[in-house]
């Protein structure tokens, strides 16, 4: 009974690990949270907003131009390029924010973790546009 016990166990956490299900991670998992999300849209409002609507974000022109990417992807150009007028004087934290911010307007879903400033966990999230 015990030894059954465990080896169900280990299974699972060999499951939890396997590299492959973390590649298959994906926009549409719910990836950033709801609070993140309106923290992002208040960074916007105040940064972004001179320069950009928000519906500039939730094109076809902006999905087609970032789908299948890496997540890292967006948040390097974001981290790197924007402000244009001042880039890369926001805190990693606060870019996560607002890219989490910009999945939502392109009714990507929320989800019970937020999204976190880490590239590693970023390249391993792909893009995937709402169907
Ligand atoms: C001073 C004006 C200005 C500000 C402020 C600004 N941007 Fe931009 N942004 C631009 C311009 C101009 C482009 C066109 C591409 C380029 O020149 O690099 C652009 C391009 C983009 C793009 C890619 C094209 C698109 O529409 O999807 C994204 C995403 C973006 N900006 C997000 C942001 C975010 C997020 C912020 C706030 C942190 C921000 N921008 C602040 C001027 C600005």
């Amino acid at each position: 009974m015990r030894s059954a016990i465990i080896r169900v166990m280990t299974g699972c956490m060999v499951a939890g690990v396997a590299p492959a299900a973390a590649q298959e991670r994906t926009t549409q998992a719910g990836v950033y949270t709801t609070a993140q999300a309106t923290r992002g849209q208040d960074t916007f409002a105040a940064i972004c907003q001179g320069c950009h609507t928000p519906a500039s974000h939730a094109t076809a022109a902006f999905t087609n131009a970032w789908r299948d990417k890496p997540l890292v992807a967006l948040f390097r150009f974001l981290s790197e390029a924007m402000p244009k007028s001042e880039p890369g004087s926001l805190t990693p934290d606060e870019y996560a924010q607002v890219l989490a911010y910009l999945l939502k307007l392109n009714g990507m879903p929320a989800g019970d973790q937020e999204l976190p400033a880490d590239t590693a966990v970023l390249q391993s999230i792909r893009f995937e546009p709402k169907k």
